[in-house]
């Protein structure tokens, strides 16, 4: 049996109600046995980038989170679509880890799921993301892609537990084609 893959999950939305924040939560249970799924350190105190900073060394909450990507197989990013693109946060600390010598984010597979209220459920915010994380040379799972449109009608209004059957088998079969582009990435079979 092959050892289990050190998976590390990233949520954009910051709410203590965030529906990525529930699907996040979700993931270990819809992942095939051979990936262990661990959230990220928060980015919430990571400050606005600025050269200036930078010039007196990284902030701790930019080092502690880039280790935590670099020490994964992988990277699951779970985020909200802001205003049709990236959460700001989240973008920022991108950028912050663009800046690094050793970027975490360089040959580090990603694979990217969304939570939207609107019916494209995240879809412009991903090809962003894509697009802006392709630029760190990070290695980006094409599909299965994973959108939840209309989030609130996929989880419990009380308990936010995903209760949505065909999202759950969209998510599953996304994080079982991630760990064979993992093993393929990395050489760990
Ligand atoms: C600043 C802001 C901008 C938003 N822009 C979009 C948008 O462009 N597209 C969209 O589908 N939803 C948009 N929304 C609604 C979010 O999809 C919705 O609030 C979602 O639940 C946020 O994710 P969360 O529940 O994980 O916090 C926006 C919400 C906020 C706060």
């Amino acid at each position: 049996m092959a050892d289990a893959l050190n998976i590390l999950s990233i949520c954009g939305s910051l709410r203590k109600a965030s529906f990525n924040g529930a699907l996040q939560r979700a993931l270990p249970s819809l992942a095939p046995p051979g990936i262990k799924i661990m959230p990220a350190p928060s980015w919430a105190d990571i400050p606005m980038y600025n050269a200036d900073i930078q010039a007196g060394g990284f902030p701790a909450p930019v080092t502690t989170w880039a280790d935590a990507i670099r020490a994964a197989d992988g990277v699951v990013i779970v985020s909200p679509e802001y205003n049709w693109t990236i959460p700001g946060g989240l973008k920022n600390a991108i950028d912050w880890t663009s800046r690094m010598k050793d970027d975490p984010f360089k040959g580090k597979s990603v694979a990217l799921q969304s939570c939207a209220g609107c019916l494209l459920g995240g879809a412009r915010m991903q090809y962003h993301l894509r697009q802006s994380l392709t630029s760190v040379e990070a290695v980006m799972l094409i599909r299965p892609e994973v959108f939840v449109n209309f989030s609130a009608r996929k989880f419990d209004e009380k308990t936010l537990e995903l209760t949505d059957q065909a999202t759950k088998d969209m998510v599953k079969l996304q994080l079982e084609a991630f760990e064979k582009f993992v093993r393929k990435q990395t050489g760990k079979n």
